[in-house]
């Protein structure tokens, strides 16, 4: 009796499962739950199992009866889902999260188009540099004092016995005398890269970025350089803007200038905000004679001018954001960088 019911049963789970509509449920259940059924007639007999027994194929033939009962219901289920047509042209559709372009990236991008619309060409030199590119070459005398404005942090490496001790690039002036060295002049180079400092406050960060002009050609002077600064002063912050040159020292430039732009808030009168009506930007001025020496170029012949300024200084000078610590534009931080 008892293989009879577990047989009986799993014929029954069998073709339940290779059934394929509800009809044909119907005529499973009929044949082993109906009247008649399979099933049916083996829980009338029952009564004839020997006492002892009786209870224990009781509950096994119970247990056979609900399985069956209980697949027939699944299966119909399943049938009626599958069959229905699942299409809501309604329901919103899954976005994929689009990412944009860091700050930083779009502020150098644009400042790219500023110049290379006048015949600038971008170019890149190396982070990890010989002290002669970034010092030495540019008229920095060996331990000079004005080494030190740089901050910079020098490599732990064996020195080159004509370049120097290796540095990871201070400033973008690094460019220079790399680029000198590439093309012959007219030269018109626009090098936007990472410079390192050994500076981390609210204001630095120990890697950002600079971009540097350099402009070499016959008879170039300040008025040349003057010109376009006026020209990015317009083309990248706004047409009410310009420049202003003021006397200052670099050794690799002479004369040098300090940079400013004029307060956008009040064209340069001087107001609450600017104080005394210019904002200051990086330094500029004519390329140093021995500099143009040192990149092969006869100063008799050829005069420059170069500028050099950081990229997130202008971001922040022309978006008119105000970053509390400029650290986080590097942090990876998401819920900072998705506010632009
Ligand atoms: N490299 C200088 C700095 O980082 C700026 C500069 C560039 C000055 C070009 C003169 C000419 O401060």
């Amino acid at each position: 009796m008892r293989e009879e019911i577990i047989n009986c049963k799993n014929q029954a789970l069998a073709q339940i499962m290779s059934s394929s509509d509800s009809n044909e449920l119907e005529g499973i259940r009929i044949a082993y739950l109906g009247k008649s059924g399979k099933l049916t007639s083996l829980i009338k007999g029952i009564k004839d199992v020997p006492e002892e027994d009786r209870g224990q194929i009781g509950i096994l033939i119970n247990q056979a009866k609900n399985t069956v009962i209980e697949e027939i219901a699944n299966k119909k289920n399943s049938l009626s889902i599958s069959s229905r047509k699942w299409f809501d042209p309604t329901i919103p559709g899954i976005k994929p999260k689009v990412g944009h372009l860091h700050l930083v990236t779009s502020a150098i991008r644009e400042i790219s188009d500023v110049f290379e619309k006048i015949g600038f060409v971008r170019v890149r030199y190396p982070e990890v540099e010989w002290d002669y590119y970034a010092f030495g070459g540019l008229n920095f005398p060996v331990n000079h004092p004005a080494r030190d404005d740089w901050e910079t942090f020098f490599v732990d490496t064996i020195e080159n016995s004509k370049y120097g001790p290796m540095l990871l690039t201070p400033h973008t002036s690094s460019g220079q005398l790399r680029e000198m060295e590439r093309a012959k002049p007219p030269i018109r180079m626009i090098n936007i890269a990472k410079c390192y400092r050994r500076q981390s406050d609210v204001s630095h960060t120990q890697m950002f970025h600079q971009f540097e002009g350099l402009v070499i050609d016959k008879g170039i002077s300040i008025v040349n350089l003057k010109g376009t600064l006026d020209y990015f002063a317009k083309n990248f912050f706004g047409n009410n803007r310009v420049a202003r040159i003021r006397p200052y020292h670099f050794q690799f430039t002479e004369p040098s200038f300090e940079v400013d732009i004029s307060c956008d808030i009040c064209q340069g009168k001087g107001c609450r905000l600017c104080k005394e009506g210019w904002l200051e930007i990086g330094g500029a001025g004519m390329v140093h004679p021995t500099v143009l020496k040192n990149g092969g170029i006869d100063p008799n012949k050829y005069s420059g001018f170069a500028f050099g300024w950081g990229v997130e200084r202008v971001l922040m000078m022309k978006s008119g954001l105000n970053i509390a610590d400029l650290r986080l534009l590097y942090s990876t931080d998401l819920r900072f960088l998705k506010q632009f």
